[in-house]
């Protein structure tokens, strides 16, 4: 059987590739010369191409403008010294996305489309892969509801694009993170877990105010009591407490690929895990007792980065010196290792 989709592709006459400074990358500034974009309607995803990257014109009355309809995914892609390209752990990312898509009500996207699709579009842009130490592809495919009508209701058309870029570190210092107390990011039956527009957006004042105060980001509590960390801002948090490394679970987090790798890492390492409730007290006074030895913030785009001081009630209570952290040093050289094709992928993840 043939494939159910076909991507018709039409090639740039005016690559960007050039232009890249591949030694001197950021976070999202750089995008790739093409893009994929499928449409959804009538009940089916019809047209998928693969194009130059360009402006895409929308009515005015576009319902995801207005209501929010729309989410997204993070992935990356790496060089191998051999010049091969790996995706990491695609496969993880589109099951993510579609669990996102129902949440919102939005169509599934076909494998054929979401991981296909992928494929044939960083082939095609591979040069744009780079080969440099810490560098990689950022992968961004999103979905948002196109219907011109100010109804609310769920849109009846949809469009799904990837558009890549080269970038660097999202990070590129240890992070000081405040524990916020008032404002909320999710709720028990809310969108946490969810990847959309919206959990972004409602972050962005109260992250402001953090930072205001001297801070980077914020690490989110419960909406009910705030009294259990969550997650901080655009990444996941993993402690080292004791012996065992240790990650909020509840289902208002963010289900990071990141996290789970490292935590699937430490497993094999014979380093024990947990996926649990931690609270703001357990936090504070572990880094006071010492039990919390290492903390930091683990997504796609923050890769590993390291917490070097929690601000909570006011009191900004430091943890230990990044540089001298066992795991959190070990992980991300294997992690590196492993994405960069220099070891054996014991898990199989590299795609
Ligand atoms: C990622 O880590 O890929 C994310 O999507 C976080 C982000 C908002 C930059």
């Amino acid at each position: 059987m043939g494939h159910p989709y076909n991507i018709e592709v039409e090639l740039t006459q005016n690559s960007q590739l050039e232009k890249v400074d591949f030694n001197n990358l950021k976070f999202g500034q750089i995008l790739s010369d093409h893009m994929l974009v499928a449409d959804y309607d009538d009940g089916e995803w019809k047209e998928v191409k693969i194009v130059p990257y360009g402006n895409i014109s929308l009515s005015p009355a576009t319902s995801a403008l207005h209501y929010g309809q729309a989410i997204f995914e993070g992935i990356k892609a790496y060089k191998f010294e051999d010049d091969r390209v790996s995706i990491f752990r695609p496969d993880k990312n589109f099951e993510r996305f579609n669990k996102s898509a129902l949440r919102l009500e939005m169509p599934a996207v076909p494998k054929e489309i979401f991981i296909d699709g992928l494929k044939k579009l960083i082939d095609i842009d591979r040069n744009f892969v780079p080969n440099t130490a810490g560098a990689s592809l950022y992968i961004r495919p999103y979905m948002f509801a196109t219907e011109a009508a100010l109804g609310v209701h769920p849109s009846k058309s949809y469009k799904f694009v990837i558009i890549t870029g080269p970038v660097g570190a999202y990070y590129n210092k240890p992070l000081r993170v405040k524990v916020e107390t008032f404002y909320t990011r999710a709720a028990a039956g809310g969108v946490g877990f969810s990847k959309n527009a919206g959990n972004y957006a409602l972050a962005l004042y109260p992250t402001k105010l953090a930072q205001d105060e001297g801070f980077d980001q914020l690490i989110w509590t419960d909406a009910k009591e705030h009294k259990y960390v969550e997650e901080a801002g655009t990444a996941n948090l993993v402690f080292m407490l004791g012996d065992t490394l240790v990650t909020p679970g509840s289902d208002t987090v963010l289900q990071g690929v990141t996290r789970h790798s490292i935590m699937d890492i430490a497993n094999s390492w014979g380093i024990k895990t947990e996926t649990r409730d931690v609270s703001v007290k357990e936090l504070i006074d572990g880094i006071e007792t010492g039990q919390v030895s290492e903390a930091f913030a683990a997504g796609t785009a923050a890769t590993l980065t390291p917490i070097s001081e929690i601000g909570f009630e006011g009191k900004v209570y430091k943890l230990s010196d990044p540089e001298t952290r066992t795991f959190s040093n070990r992980v991300v050289n294997y992690l590196n290792d492993l994405r960069y094709g220099k070891i054996e992928d014991p898990f199989g993840w590299n795609f």
